[in-house]
């Protein structure tokens, strides 16, 4: 039996990962659906989206889901996602000249969280990331006073990968979470990789048992 964890009213939290592409948009499906269903009215909030051609596909899909789930949830996608940049790269990189301004992503946040119980914010890659150049996703969790939710994958390998990242979140003092997106190498998964966690952290979560 996994027991679940429990949210509190008026908290953020910031959705990360130990890299891209390991599900940090579906984690953040699977939240706003399980707040709402425990009675939060739920927001999202994505500051950086990179790779961005015609519309900013993450935050497109969130806000859709968003407004379904908490109709007073009324603002745009550019209110939701104000940094749009068309390289696929790190916001560092890809934002080449523009000024990404830390004060106004934090006014931002606080203008969304009038609209809810419960703000889901998304980040751009893994916790290391760049956003400046001695400023990285893990440092805006920090700048948020968000509670960090760290996604890993499956797949072999991601042991490392989780372990780093939660050295990053312990170094700088940020709560976390820790869930596992059970997906690649799903069937070899409980052979390969599971026997390691359990023995180190005693028990696991898991995403999809989040609903
Ligand atoms: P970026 O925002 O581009 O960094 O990616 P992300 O971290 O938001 O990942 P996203 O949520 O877009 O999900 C992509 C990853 O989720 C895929 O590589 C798969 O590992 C996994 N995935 C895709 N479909 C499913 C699904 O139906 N269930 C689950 N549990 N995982 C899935
Ligand atoms: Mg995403």
């Amino acid at each position: 039996m996994i027991k679940k964890k429990n949210y509190v009213l008026n908290q953020s939290l910031f959705i990360s990962a130990t890299n891209t592409n390991v599900g940090k948009t579906y984690a953040a499906s699977i939240f706003l659906k399980k707040l709402t269903k425990d009675g939060f009215k739920v927001g999202y909030f994505k500051p950086i989206e990179t790779g961005v051609i015609d519309a900013p596909v993450d935050g497109l899909a969130m806000l859709e889901l968003t407004k379904k789930l908490n109709p007073d949830f009324n603002v745009d996608i550019d209110f939701v996602v104000p940094y749009q940049f068309k390289l696929p790269a790190s916001p560092y990189v890809a934002k080449k000249d523009v000024n990404i301004d830390l004060e106004f992503l934090v006014q931002r946040k606080k203008e969304l969280e009038k609209l809810c119980d419960i703000l889901i914010i998304e980040g751009a890659g893994g916790l290391m990331v760049p956003i400046l150049k001695d400023f990285f996703i893990v440092d805006l969790i920090k700048t948020f006073n968000s509670k960090a939710i760290l996604i890993s994958p499956s797949r072999l390998g991601s042991i490392n990968d989780t372990l780093l990242s939660q050295e990053a979140l312990k170094n700088r003092d940020v709560d976390f979470d820790w869930y596992i997106n059970l997906f690649e190498d799903k069937d070899s998964f409980d052979e390969v990789t599971l026997p390691f966690y359990k023995d180190y952290f005693g028990e696991v979560f898991y995403l999809d048992d989040i609903l």
